[in-house]
């Protein structure tokens, strides 16, 4: 995960937001440090993490943020999106009120950010189908209708974690 040593072509901020418990911070330390926990506790105020990679040859610093889903554990937005090139509009499959909420995130998410941010849409816990709340179809749907980039991900099986930071990257990129 990185070469400490290796010097930093760029340095890209990219933003989580979302309702609480959607898996923000399990997506998070999946994708910094391939971990993920199942008693995973509620984010108070603000955190982050880096991970180095290599993109088109450069060495690409992507600096996550991470914050509270829950209003009164939420930082001052407008420090929170300042600087972001890259966000992360997080939802449940599982929770349809979650997918109900994304209209919101993404208001306050282009009321405070550039405008040139680069979205992504993520639908997470794509292990329990089972439970599924909210289609895929319907997903690509709005994602489509607002410009976003869309994918289905699940911290706990890693399933396009990955994909879907390096989809940011590259396009911020
Ligand atoms: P706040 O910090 O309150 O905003 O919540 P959050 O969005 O950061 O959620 P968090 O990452 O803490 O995860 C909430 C719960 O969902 C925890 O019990 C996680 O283990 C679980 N969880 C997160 N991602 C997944 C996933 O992909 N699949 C499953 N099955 N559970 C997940
Ligand atoms: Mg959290």
């Amino acid at each position: 995960y990185g070469d400490p040593s290796q010097k930093i072509d760029y340095v890209f901020k990219v933003v989580l937001i979302g309702d609480s418990a959607v898996g923000k911070s399990q997506i998070l330390a999946r994708f910094s440090r391939n971990e993920f926990s199942l008693d995973s506790k509620a984010t108070i105020g603000v955190e982050f993490q880096t991970r180095t990679l290599v993109i088109e040859h450069k060495s690409v610093k992507a600096q996550i943020w991470d914050t509270a889903g829950q209003e009164r554990y939420r930082a001052v937005t407008s420090a929170y999106y300042r600087g972001a090139v890259g966000a992360m509009l997080v939802y449940d499959i599982t929770k349809r009120q979650t997918f109900d909420h994304i209209p919101r995130w993404l208001e306050e998410l282009r009321g405070h950010a550039d405008k040139n941010i680069v979205i992504i849409l993520l639908g997470n816990k794509s292990d329990l189908e089972n439970q599924r709340e909210v289609t895929t179809e319907d997903a690509k749907e709005f994602a489509q209708k607002e410009g976003l980039f869309f994918l289905e991900t699940s911290a706990l099986e890693a399933t396009n974690v990955e994909t879907a930071f390096m989809t940011v990257l590259t396009e911020i990129f």
